[in-house]
């Protein structure tokens, strides 16, 4: 059976940007694929595309079932869309924005009412229901804009980049209802750049940088391909690193890594928690004390700089609503143009910080 998305060969230009380098995405229904990437991967161009706001130049995509070129208005009626450029309008207020939304779906004006009172709820937006949405922090407007399209239970969800900018309580919440909404057999494909997050909802990871994907599996396969586990020590005193150094490069299986500033050295071995331990009674033989050691799995972190060859960043500042984990972020963008959707996220977040306090 073909999966809840599919997607083959997507290619989209703009200009001379490949935003889409020939994209195929496949996604069982009922799971979770998480599109991760650094910005300007191409990320919200596949959402735009299978979603029918943006046609390819060329590929094919069928979206619950139906041929997202063929048929954009049906696949619009399958589908619920939130992220960067969703629209919320602003002189509605929350009430009224889900109850719109409801109309369109020509739910009865009572149904509405009640499905925009459960939604509000949900969202913990109930105190904020009456007031307009242009007075609402970036936070509140995701929440909103994630009710919107949750007014009719659509079997297939696109959420881009849903928590960026959120603080970690809202963002908890946003996870808690997503995974609701999987358990209940909605099929979503969601974009992020928290590793975290994707490590935490998607059953399986597209990673996508240039238009292309450059890998795919489960987080856990995708670490796996990365490398096997890693010593980490911290020793007691600085002095303490050459020796530990020459202990850690006997077991090890590659170089030894050495943080000077926080003493931790890391090398990658095989062997485990047996090693673990030889690694210990020999560094305990030659004095050097550790504060702290264990073994460690890579990281999605880890994963993502050996896949596209730079860190997602942490990412300090922020409005009031985030002091949330970073979000990955290449340096410049490679058509250094202007709009686009980045540009509607950096608006998203000058109004978290602006209006944050409401
Ligand atoms: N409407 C557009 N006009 C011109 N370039 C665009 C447009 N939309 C996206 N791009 C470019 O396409 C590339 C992919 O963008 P996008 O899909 O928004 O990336 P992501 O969502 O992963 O950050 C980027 O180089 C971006 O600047
Ligand atoms: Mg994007």
């Amino acid at each position: 059976m073909p999966g809840a998305i599919h997607a083959e060969g997507l290619v989209k230009t703009f200009g001379d940007v490949r935003a889409l380098d020939g994209v195929d995405l496949d996604v069982p229904e009922g799971t979770v694929l998480g599109l991760l990437g650094p910005n300007g991967a191409g990320k919200t161009t596949t959402v735009r595309v299978l979603t029918t706001l943006l046609r390819p130049d060329s590929g094919k995509a069928v979206v619950a079932g139906i041929d997202v070129l063929k048929h954009p208005n049906e696949v619009r009626r399958a589908i619920g869309l939130s992220g960067q450029f969703a629209a919320v309008d602003e002189y509605l207020t929350g009430r009224e924005n889900l109850h719109m939304v409801g109309q369109l779906y020509q739910m009865s004006g009572r149904a509405a009412k009640a499905r925009a009172v459960e939604l509000l709820d949900r969202f913990h937006l109930a105190d904020a229901a009456d007031r307009p949405a242009k007075t609402y922090s970036g936070g509140m407007r995701r929440r909103l804009d994630l009710a919107a399209a949750l007014v009719v239970s659509p079997p297939v969800m696109f959420m881009d980049e849903p928590t960026t900018g959120l603080d970690p309580r809202n963002r908890q919440q946003l996870w808690d209802v997503i995974q609701e909404l999987v358990a209940g057999g909605t099929t979503v494909l969601l974009t992020t750049q928290y590793l975290e997050e994707a490590d935490h909802l998607a059953h399986d990871i597209c990673v996508v940088d240039h238009g292309k994907v450059i890998a795919r599996g489960t987080a856990d396969q995708l670490k796996v391909r990365t490398g096997g586990e890693r010593v980490e020590v911290v020793v007691h005193r600085p002095e303490q690193i050459e020796p530990a150094r020459a202990v850690l490069t006997g077991f090890g299986k590659g170089e030894v890594a050495v943080e000077t500033h926080t003493r931790k050295l890391t090398v990658p071995v095989t062997g485990g928690a047996k090693l673990l331990a030889e690694v210990i009674r020999e560094l305990d033989s030659r004095g050097v004390g550790i504060d702290d050691i264990g073994l460690r799995r890579p990281t999605l972190d880890d994963v993502f700089i050996s896949l596209t060859g730079h860190a997602a960043e942490r990412d300090e500042e922020g409005g009031p609503e985030s002091g949330a984990p970073g979000r990955g972020r290449r340096d410049g963008r490679r058509d250094g143009g202007s709009g686009g959707p980045r540009d509607d996220r950096d608006a998203d977040r000058d109004a978290d910080r602006k209006e944050g306090v409401a």
